[in-house]
């Protein structure tokens, strides 16, 4: 596996391995891997001949207030794990190779519609960063599919509908989330938690898989499940900051009608956020 750091060296290893006929799978993300980036480049690699990821802590979508200079920086270790899951190509740019103009006057991309409420609501300028980094990374490495993760519903949402709005030829792929043996999905910031707070994180799963099944039993009555749920992580030490259920595919208020839904919540464990969601489908009930 090879590592560049410019747009230069991607474009030029990209169209070598183009020019040989391969079809190019690419997974972005911000490095601190674990299984669950492990399992999108494994994806990509089914999909794909020419793997490429990419790893770089994006500055644009971190708020004021949040951990961007604290975000964990592990490219040793992340170069190993890319290596053995299968990554042909590893782009690591700097701040200055992505942004060499500055982030002040950076031509945005903004995703109406699917960016607002959730996320979108408790992180201002969140989806606006996504969208308008995974856009430089697309036109820089030019994949033919890219593969995401489902934990993060909303932005798998904001990048589906940015990619059918600016009509670009990259077929993009969810992969489902990978939970610890407890329920809790994997995410960089869990290792952040503290002893205790690892042991009481999986309540939150718990409290979306009661929803769940509450819905699959028939209960339509959405603002007493979530009422309950946000008490149950309330109870486990999380301050929630939301729990909705959401029609699955255009994410709005999910309507006693819906059938595909989606549970969302963000929840906060000390000053670790944490996200998470579980899909039911109520036409096939698993
Ligand atoms: O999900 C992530 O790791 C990031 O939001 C992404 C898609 C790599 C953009 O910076």
């Amino acid at each position: 596996m090879n590592t560049v750091k410019t747009v230069r060296e991607l474009r030029a290893a990209v169209a070598r391995a183009r020019s040989e006929g391969k079809r190019i799978g690419f997974v972005p993300t911000m490095g601190n891997l674990h299984a669950g980036h492990v399992a999108l480049v494994e994806k990509a690699g089914q999909r794909a001949d020419f793997v490429v990821a990419s790893i770089f802590v994006n500055p644009l979508q971190f708020g004021p207030t949040e951990d961007l200079a604290k975000y964990p920086r592990t490219l040793t270790a992340d170069q190993e794990k890319l290596f053995d899951a299968g990554c042909h190509l590893l782009f690591a740019p700097t701040v200055e190779e992505m942004y060499p103009h500055g982030m002040e006057g950076q031509t945005r991309v903004s995703v109406p519609g699917v960016s607002e409420g959730l996320c979108g609501a408790s992180r201002p300028g969140h989806f606006e960063g996504v969208a308008t980094v995974v856009t430089k990374l697309f036109n820089m490495v030019q994949p033919d599919l890219a593969v995401f993760g489902q934990k993060d519903y909303q932005q798998l949402a904001v990048i589906r509908t940015l990619v059918r709005d600016l009509n670009m030829p990259i077929q993009i792929i969810g992969e489902p989330t990978v939970r610890a043996e407890d329920g809790l999905a994997l995410s960089s910031r869990n290792g952040y938690l503290s002893a205790e707070q690892r042991a009481a994180a999986p309540a939150l799963y718990r409290s979306l898989s009661r929803i769940a099944e509450a819905l699959r039993a028939g209960e339509c009555n959405h603002a007493a499940l979530v009422a309950a749920g946000r008490l149950e992580q309330e109870q486990a030490g999380f301050r929630p900051d939301y729990l909705e259920i959401r029609e699955a595919n255009s994410l709005r208020p999910a309507a006693a009608e819906d059938r595909q839904l989606v549970i969302l919540t963000a929840a906060y464990l000390g000053a670790t956020r944490l996200i998470d969601n579980l899909a039911v489908d109520l036409d096939h009930p698993a």
